[in-house]
């Protein structure tokens, strides 16, 4: 069991106009249990921060929000998770479609071994996006540019992804996650593997995607966590401690745990 008895998340979870919607999620390695009692909104067009010692369960809990756990055989999930109301464990959903609306960049860069042009092209393809050529390649150069590679690849686009360089490789991830129009994107650590101008680009970008999109991100980078997100939430030990605006977290904590973590004491 966990070590805060009688928890109860500090601040606001819960938004006006929210795009996902977790309440009681509960997930579970075989006997162990990784997450407690999550509840949390994500509000349409907002960036959340998801913040938090390693191991505190923020990667397992954004694998909830597209049910990318379920490719974890031992993982077993409580609770109930609502896109747009509407519940995405519900034994009609049907995941492919679900994950293109609620996509995913992960920490490491991972285009596939494919041109540029194909690695964009893919989830259109299989998701029946474009009806003619012309189509598509509009919608690789439309995803390209908005990922900000567009410039840089107009030249290569029949080059293989994995000669990009990493900060590359990750707004080509980027890209190929925009190409099928998702509503919701989820961010495991995308600039943990970039050096700085390549993460300054990937955060100019969350920026602009706020627009059009949701988005979740993990980050081990509090000054990332201050620059790209409206709201932090700070997860200790699978419990989610305090959910506040970004930066009410980062100036005056309600929790001690939070304080304890944003001033370095541990983490
Ligand atoms: N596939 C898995 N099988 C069993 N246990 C897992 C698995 N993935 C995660 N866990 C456990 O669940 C807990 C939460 O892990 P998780 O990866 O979500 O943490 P995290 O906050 O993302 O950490 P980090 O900052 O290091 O990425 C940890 O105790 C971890 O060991
Ligand atoms: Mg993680």
């Amino acid at each position: 069991m966990s070590i805060i008895e009688n928890h109860k998340t500090n601040g606001a979870a819960f938004c006006e106009n929210p795009k996902l919607k977790a309440r009681d999620v509960g997930v579970f390695y075989g006997e162990k249990q990784a997450i407690f009692d999550v509840s949390l909104d994500i509000g349409a067009n907002e960036v959340i921060a998801l913040i938090g010692p390693s191991g505190c369960g923020k990667s397992t809990f954004l694998r909830c929000l597209n049910r990318m756990n379920d490719t974890i055989d031992i993982c077993q999930i409580r609770g109930e998770i609502l896109l747009d109301g509407e519940n995405i464990y519900d034994p009609k959903v049907d995941v492919v479609p679900l994950r293109a609306r609620v996509g995913m960049v992960f920490q490491k860069p991972n285009p596939f071994p494919k041109s540029i042009y194909d690695n964009v092209a893919y989830g259109p393809r299989i998701h029946g996006l474009a009806h003619s050529r012309v189509d598509l390649d509009e919608i690789v150069e439309k995803s390209l540019q908005r990922a900000g590679l567009w410039n840089e690849v107009k030249d290569r686009l029949h080059s293989p992804g994995t000669g990009l360089s990493g900060g590359q490789q990750q707004r080509l991830c980027i890209a190929r996650t925009i190409a099928v129009d998702p509503e919701v994107i989820l961010m495991d650590e995308p600039c943990s593997a970039l050096d700085p101008i390549a993460t300054a680009k990937i955060e100019e970008l969350i920026d602009e995607l706020r627009e059009n999109y949701t988005i979740a991100i993990v980050t081990h980078s509090m000054q990332q966590a201050a620059r790209v997100s409206q709201r932090t939430a700070y997860f200790h030990l699978g419990q989610l401690i305090e959910v506040n605006p970004t930066d009410q977290v980062f100036t005056t904590p309600q929790h001690t745990l939070t304080e304890a973590y944003i001033t370095g004491r541990f983490g």
